[in-house]
């Protein structure tokens, strides 16, 4: 039996991240899993997150997985070194991959990142800016309005425009070469970003970068399959008719979810 790529996130943000995923790995099986029971992760502490996101690794992990992706910010902001030590198999998260993206398109300059209230207050990008050998401040603002605005559909919205007006006015003081779109939802939100940011600032899909460093690890790791069909199965925590529905506009197709329950 091929094994799948297990991916997860709190909701159905992640599937930006699976998109990226099946454009780089077109012959790979996922099994994402949307935390819906749960969400939001990005207003809960860090002790709440981990063992959410043990929780659903563990499922992923028991249904035979050869990697975990999370595709969440908050998740890995929060919980990525309880997931790497706990479970048996690799594990990719959003944050490495897009600092390292960014240090590239900033040359040297400023770096913005925004995200989740709990994502932010980690100061994880911040951590991973360091280790990366990127210099100077990394400035950074949570934008927690933007997820409900994603899900309304309002992604070039008048309101969402101003919205991000405001939320980013301090954070393009410090003149960002580059800002980290650091939350599931926000690549939906590009053309509005990158219109209030202005042409100088390159905007990093965290999505896109995961996929490429999940190929080079699956790679590394003899894990690749390089031909055969692909495909992805969902789960869901809860209300798996929401689920469907936005993701028909998250992903541009149809997604049938079945519903899984934790006792936690
Ligand atoms: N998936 C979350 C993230 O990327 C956003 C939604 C939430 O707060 O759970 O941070």
């Amino acid at each position: 039996m091929k094994r799948a790529i297990g991916v997860f996130d709190s909701g159905v943000g992640g599937l930006t991240v699976l998109r990226a995923l099946r454009r780089e790995l077109p012959h790979e099986r996922l099994l994402y899993l949307g935390d819906t029971a749960r969400v939001p992760y990005g207003t809960k502490s860090q002790e709440t997150v981990t063992r959410y996101s043990l929780e659903v690794g563990r499922f992923l992990e028991a249904k035979g997985v050869k990697h975990l992706v999370v595709a969440c910010n908050t998740a890995t902001a929060l919980a990525l070194p309880a997931l790497e030590r706990e479970l048996g198999v690799g594990v990719t998260g959003v944050i490495e991959p897009a600092v390292r993206a960014a240090r590239a398109a900033a040359a040297g300059g400023a770096v913005g990142v925004i995200g989740t209230e709990a994502t932010v207050a980690s100061g994880a990008y911040q951590r991973a800016w360091r280790r990366a050998g990127g210099r100077g401040r990394m400035a950074a603002a949570a934008c927690p309005l933007f997820v409900p605005l994603v899900e309304e559909g309002w992604w070039g919205h008048r309101v969402t425009r101003e919205v991000a007006r405001t939320y980013l006015a301090p954070l393009l003081r410090a003149k960002p070469r580059a800002l980290i779109l650091g939350c599931t939802h926000y690549p939906l939100l590009r053309p509005v970003l990158a219109g209030v940011a202005g042409k100088g600032v390159t905007l990093i899909d965290s999505g896109a970068e995961t996929a490429r460093e999940v190929r080079s690890r699956l790679g590394a790791a003899g894990l690749l399959r390089a031909s055969g069909p692909g495909g992805a199965e969902f789960f869901v925590t809860d209300g798996p008719a929401r689920f469907e529905r936005l993701a028909r506009r998250f992903l541009g197709q149809a997604a049938t979810a079945r519903v899984v329950r934790f006792p936690g």
